[in-house]
């Protein structure tokens, strides 16, 4: 009879290539373990970061069910602070209705080039697979691996598991207890930027647009003060070891990026020259780093009855077009780079206060990009595909909001 791969339960085919792989890498590891604590960081994180990241095989005997689990919520039941942060967090969204439409429709190649960021774990693509039809196995996973874990994102695993054996950085504990899930590994690259860089920086070959990587947020970084003093994106993004990573969708945190001057000066006619000035004096990288936002900045002045008159607009952005081709403006601010709003008023005393008012749309050119395709593809879309392209961009649009983020009271200046 002739063995039919085919037929094979893909869990087993995965198995046996993981027993072959750790027979391999077990000999490796005697040799030069590339986990060791003594690799350096560019070292550990090569071995960390490969794509997918290996199948973790069979858990050890020892581990008990929990503990055996890649489940976020089995994690949690444990370290449930880690847990309730990443929840909240970006990073168990990643695999959403934005990127969750274009997954529908793209080939097995082009998906294992998105989920390499959005879902890096071989268990991850196995299972998406198997939802997409590519492989013909129906078998349900073994118990340690839930069977939604490729729509859970980027999951703890993904960042502190391999092979089984938990990672993480030097512990904070001294006398942290080592009996659970086989002890840890400890190693400094987990508190270092270039642990992020795998996801948030292409490499010098990656796509560009007017010679500009498209993502280059630890080249940014390394340019700032902040890299010079040894703050790198932890210390920002996930404040004492909080798994909070927030961003440009969080108000606090854009507040916190920008520092804003305002003045009134009469010049010598008695005319007032008003000015905003704004800098990006707390964002360790470009304000913002990325394509994808757009922040737009209104000064202002408002009369003793609250009407509002605008004196200036300008738009914080990378803005591209839509075919990622060609730039249209690059107007972000590097870090500690500085752009001025400027307005004038004859008759300040009908006024009373001057402000900065500030609106952000986080994914802008998300929404930009998905409402050009939507009235040309309609028709063409499985009802499923549509609801969720409808759903992201509702949910693109929900996620704007605004500030003020400056006031200075003008009619005393007048009186
Ligand atoms: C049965 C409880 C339990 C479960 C389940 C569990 N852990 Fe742990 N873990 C511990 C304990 C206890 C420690 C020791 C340090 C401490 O007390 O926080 C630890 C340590 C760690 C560390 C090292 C922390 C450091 O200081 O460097 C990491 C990383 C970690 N676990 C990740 C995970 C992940 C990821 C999962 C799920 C895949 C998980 N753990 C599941 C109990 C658990
Ligand atoms: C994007 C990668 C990433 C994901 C996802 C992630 N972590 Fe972490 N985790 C880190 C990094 C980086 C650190 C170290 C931060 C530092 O040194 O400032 C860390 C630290 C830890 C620590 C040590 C905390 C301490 O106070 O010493 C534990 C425990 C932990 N993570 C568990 C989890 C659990 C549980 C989950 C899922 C609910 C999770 N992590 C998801 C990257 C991640
Ligand atoms: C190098 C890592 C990387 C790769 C590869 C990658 N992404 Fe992303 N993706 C990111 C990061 C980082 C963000 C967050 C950007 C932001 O919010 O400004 C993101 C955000 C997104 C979003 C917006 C968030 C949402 O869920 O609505 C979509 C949609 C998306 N990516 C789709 C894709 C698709 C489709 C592919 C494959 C063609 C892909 N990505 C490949 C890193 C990556
Ligand atoms: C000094 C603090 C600081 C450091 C260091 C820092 N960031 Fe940020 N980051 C911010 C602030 C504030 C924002 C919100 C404003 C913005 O979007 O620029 C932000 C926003 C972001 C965003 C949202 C997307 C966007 O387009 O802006 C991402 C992604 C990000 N940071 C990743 C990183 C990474 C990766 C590193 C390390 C290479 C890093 N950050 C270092 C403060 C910091
Ligand atoms: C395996 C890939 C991966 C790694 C590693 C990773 N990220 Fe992310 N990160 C993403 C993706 C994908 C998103 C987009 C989530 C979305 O919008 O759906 C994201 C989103 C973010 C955001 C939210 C940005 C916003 O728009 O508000 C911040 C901040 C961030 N990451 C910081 C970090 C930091 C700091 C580290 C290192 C400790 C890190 N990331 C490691 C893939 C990764």
């Amino acid at each position: 009879m002739k063995l039919k791969i085919n037929s094979l339960p893909a869990w087993l085919i995965v198995v046996t290539m993981v027993i072959v792989l750790a027979v391999f890498i077990g000999k490796a590891f005697k040799l030069d373990n590339p986990f060791a604590e003594t690799a350096s960081v560019d070292e550990f994180l090569q071995n960390h970061w490969t794509y997918p990241i290996p199948a973790q095989g069979k858990p050890p005997a020892s581990f008990s069910a929990l503990e055996a689990s890649l489940d976020p919520a089995s994690c949690g039941e444990c370290h449930a602070d880690q847990f309730a942060q990443w929840r909240s967090s970006l990073h168990s969204h990643t695999m959403g209705p934005g990127i969750g439409w274009q997954l529908q429709l793209v080939d097995m190649k082009t998906a294992q080039s998105c989920l390499r960021c959005h879902a890096p774990m071989t268990e991850q693509l196995a299972l998406f697979s198997q939802q997409r039809g590519w492989s013909n196995s129906r078998s349900t996973p073994p118990d340690y691996i839930p069977e939604n874990l490729h729509q859970q994102g980027l999951v703890c695993a993904a960042c502190h598991v391999r092979a089984h054996v938990r990672h993480g950085p030097l512990a904070s504990k001294p006398n942290a207890e080592r009996n659970v899930h086989g002890g840890f590994e400890e190693h400094e690259a987990y508190s270092d930027s270039r642990f992020c860089a795998n996801c948030h920086q292409f490499k010098a070959d990656g796509p560009r647009i007017n010679g500009k990587l498209r993502e280059n947020t630890y080249e940014e970084w390394l340019a700032t003060d902040f890299a010079q003093q040894g703050q790198h994106c932890q210390s920002c993004h996930m404040p004492q070891r909080q798994h909070v990573w927030r961003g440009i969708h969080d108000k606090e945190m854009t507040r916190s990026a920008l520092g804003v001057e305002l003045a009134a000066q009469p010049d010598a006619e008695g005319v007032y020259q008003l000015e905003a000035k704004i800098t990006n004096s707390g964002a360790g990288h470009h304000f913002p780093t990325y394509m994808v936002p757009e922040i737009v900045l209104y000064l202002e002045v408002l009369d003793a009855e609250g009407r509002v008159r605008e004196l200036a607009q300008h738009t914080i952005a990378w803005r591209v077009n839509l075919a990622l081709t060609e730039e249209i403006f690059d107007q972000r601010l590097a870090a500690g780079e500085s752009v001025s709003l400027h307005g004038k008023l004859q008759n300040i005393a009908n006024y009373t206060q001057l402000r900065l008012r500030i609106h952000v749309a986080p994914r802008q050119h998300y929404v930009r990009t998905f409402e050009d395709y939507l009235p040309h593809n309609r028709d063409k879309l499985q009802p499923e595909t549509l609801s969720l392209l409808l759903q992201s961009i509702r949910e693109s649009k929900a996620v704007e909001y605004e500030f003020i983020a400056a006031e200075l009271a003008i009619g005393r200046v007048a009186n």
